[in-house]
């Protein structure tokens, strides 16, 4: 998908609609169909900004055919609302599920500097998951501090703040189906 550039957007523009998230969630889902043909997954969304995407791709991946899965989740602790990320992340909510020996398929929102994605694959590893693999709806590359990318990554978006779609602006807007250009950075502050 092609976007414009940051400049050209305005607060309430639709960036991605539904319509266009389906569309991408049924291509990846066959694809990790393909990928966990035969193995059991579990599959771990990071809350709370993936529960809307989580929901849509666990329905996409059992019309592709993948039915043996576990769903579970967890809450990394975030600070501050737009412009400060939390480069130290810690746990918030635990899993309820051991994932030592897992073959496990990791469900975020979106990825931004990269440290919560990298925090929450290193903590799996060291309880000794067997394998992860990861989706993200969106990355915005342009902001990465830390050098991570997704396996499977649903849009690669421009550096515009974003809501809607399970993603909020200070807990606003997560239940807009589509994905829309946020307040403008700064004009929102706890
Ligand atoms: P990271 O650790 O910087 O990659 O931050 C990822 C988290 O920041 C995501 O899981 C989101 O919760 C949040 N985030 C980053 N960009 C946006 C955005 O444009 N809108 C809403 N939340 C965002
Ligand atoms: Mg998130």
């Amino acid at each position: 998908m092609q976007f414009k550039t940051p400049e050209e957007y305005k607060p309430g523009d639709i960036l991605i609609s539904h319509g266009e998230i389906q569309m991408k969630i049924q291509t990846i889902s066959s694809e990790i169909e393909s990928y966990f043909h035969g193995k059991n997954v579990l599959i771990i969304g990071v809350m709370k900004g993936s529960f809307m995407v989580m929901a849509d791709l666990i329905r996409a991946l059992h019309e592709a055919g993948l039915y043996d899965l576990t769903v579970s989740a967890l809450t990394v602790s975030s600070y501050g609302s737009q412009t400060v990320s939390s480069k130290r992340p810690t746990l918030k909510h635990e899993i309820d599920i051991d994932v030592k020996g897992r073959h496990i398929l990791l469900v975020e929102d979106i990825i931004d500097t990269g440290y919560t994605l990298k925090f929450v694959i290193d903590e799996l590893l060291l309880r000794g998951a067997l394998s992860i693999k990861t989706f993200s709806l969106l990355s915005k590359p342009s902001r990465r501090e830390v050098n991570i990318d997704a396996d499977y990554i649903g849009f690669v978006i421009p550096n515009v703040w974003i809501q809607g779609y399970g993603l909020d602006t200070d807990e606003w807007g997560r239940g807009n189906p589509d994905i829309i250009i946020g307040p403008i950075v700064g004009t929102i502050d706890k």
